[in-house]
């Protein structure tokens, strides 16, 4: 596992958590936008993946729209607290989460029997490894996936957005919690560098607690439809937001839709 993942998504879990706990608040509208998309195509049901899943908040939500669903994340901590948010939204009958990395997505879910009718990747779950091994997580996914399987990419960052918007640094705070960002961007690669040190309050005083570094490939529309049609995924849509159907634009986030060729 690349150091920066087990350190962010594994031992320093407790503090990604509180991000992934905030995001909760927006998901039922994020999904209320996916599943008019789905109705769009006749797809009201199923079984939906859901690829980096974190702790769970998509998996949770279209399971109480009435899918089957299967989370995978490398961070056992998200993958316990998706279980127990599975069962506070009393959904554990519908979903399933697995911890695993998605580089080996048809080896961890081997003994899944049927094909998945909905594939998710959201909050920039992508540009975390080399090119030829994410082509392979959408490879694989298409692979466990039936034929006009709809698979969105949702909430994602683009360069776009980068080139008119960089802010080398910001402060946010949660809880008693607050994270630093130094960011530097490379538009030659689209690489971006970013460094987040996390500090606890204590009353005015920061008392510093960790600091991680990560590199994000961030992809072009182009160049993701690109992957993904390598991957045999056709995309037939994006948009700005799911929630509203927005179009895109380089202000907003990257949403794709496809469908499995
Ligand atoms: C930005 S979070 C997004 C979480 C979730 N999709 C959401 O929208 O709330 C990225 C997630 O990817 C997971 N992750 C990173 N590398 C992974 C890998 N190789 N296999 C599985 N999960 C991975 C992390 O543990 C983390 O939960």
């Amino acid at each position: 596992m690349e150091e920066w993942i087990k350190k962010l998504f594994v031992e320093r879990a407790d503090i990604f958590l509180k991000l992934l706990n905030e995001r909760w608040a927006r998901t039922e509208e994020l999904v209320n936008g996916m599943l008019k998309v789905l109705g769009s195509f006749g797809v009201s049901s199923g079984n939906l993946l859901d690829l980096c899943c974190g702790n769970g908040r998509i998996s949770v939500y279209m399971a109480k729209k009435g899918f089957k669903t299967v989370g995978v994340d490398i961070s056992r901590a998200f993958i316990e607290d998706a279980n127990k948010k599975a069962k506070e939204h009393k959904v554990s009958d519908k979903t399933r989460f697995v911890e695993g990395d998605v580089r080996r997505l048809k080896e961890i879910l081997k003994e899944v029997s049927e094909p998945f009718d909905v594939i998710v990747n959201a909050w920039t779950s992508i540009g975390y490894f080399p090119q030829e091994e994410e082509l392979n997580i959408f490879k694989q996914a298409r692979e466990l996936s039936k034929e006009g399987a709809i698979l969105f990419i949702a909430e994602t960052a683009h360069t776009e957005f980068f080139s008119i918007k960089f802010t080398p640094t910001s402060y946010s705070e949660i809880d008693n919690f607050v994270i630093l960002e130094n960011r530097s961007y490379d538009p030659k690669t689209a690489q971006l560098n970013t460094t987040w040190s996390f500090y606890k309050k204590h009353g005015n005083n920061l008392k510093f607690i960790d600091k991680v570094d990560f590199q994000l490939h961030i992809y072009s529309l182009n160049e993701l439809v690109g992957l993904l049609e390598k991957a045999g995924w056709e995309t037939i849509a994006y948009y700005g937001s799911l929630m509203n159907l927005q179009p895109m634009n380089p202000l907003t986030s990257l949403n794709v839709i496809a469908k499995a060729i």
